[in-house]
């Protein structure tokens, strides 16, 4: 099997890429259930893939971006562009919403991810980011997929914990105001099952596999206000 970079595997990946395996259904699960609805705002979606999220989102306003052209072009939306998410062609205090869903972990470092989000980010907006959880990297998971020939990768990753994520974040003045494990469990079950793959689940219940984090721009957490 071979480890691609990021950029070489979405090249191969988008012409099939579908973004629903269980990692993926349970993260949109609890993004819907427990993060800010993106309706009537300035939404902006860093490493949005074929920006499968962005459709029918109800904000106001939604762009979507991504390192891949690749995976832009597959999704055949207009509101995207292609960039890195460490240089975001926006002016500062642009959005009001970012989300950067099951990317950061493809970069070995976070502080200038984090300081970009932050710069396009308006003072008092918030910063939803998912990732695929230290824990399961640490127990050995990989991100793999078939190409089109159906020879397996792996695509190379980077281990982050909270920790590491919550100091880029303040570092870029960002505050954490919420913090949530994504354990597979009953209601992915189905996903699993779907797939003919009721082995890996037994092996992988409880694990955490997804982590959600929500962060605020100019936000004091001890006197509780806005800065
Ligand atoms: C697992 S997909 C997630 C797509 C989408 N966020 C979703 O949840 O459906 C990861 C995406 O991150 C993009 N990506 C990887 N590194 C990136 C970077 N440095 N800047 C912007 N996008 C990046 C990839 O091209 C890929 O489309």
């Amino acid at each position: 099997m071979s480890v691609l970079t990021p950029r070489q595997a979405y090249r191969l990946w988008a012409p099939h890429y579908r973004g629903d395996n269980a990692l993926c259904v349970l993260e949109d699960q609890l993004v819907s259930s427990l993060m800010p609805s993106p309706r009537g705002r300035r939404l902006l979606d860093v490493g949005c893939g074929t920006g499968l999220r962005l459709r029918d989102c109800g904000a106001a306003y939604a762009f979507g971006v991504d390192a891949s052209p690749e995976m832009l072009s597959a999704g055949g939306l207009t509101n995207v562009a292609t960039a890195d998410v460490r240089a975001l062609p926006f002016p500062s205090n642009h959005f009001d919403l970012i989300w950067c869903r099951l990317m950061l972990s493809y970069l070995p470092n976070l502080k200038s991810a984090y300081a970009e989000l932050a710069r396009v980010c308006c003072d008092g907006g918030q910063l939803m980011v998912s990732d695929f959880h230290a824990a399961a990297i640490q127990a050995g998971h990989r991100q793999t997929f078939r190409d089109t020939e159906g020879t397996l990768h792996e695509i190379t990753q980077y281990r982050h914990d909270a920790i590491a994520h919550e100091a880029a974040a303040a570092a870029a003045g960002l505050t954490m105001t919420l913090a949530h494990d994504g354990v597979v469990g009953p209601a992915i079950r189905p996903v699993y099952e779907r797939a003919n793959r009721l082995n890996m689940y037994a092996r992988d219940e409880g694990l955490a596999v997804v982590v959600l984090f929500l962060f605020q721009k100019g936000y004091d957490r001890v006197s509780d206000r806005s800065l």
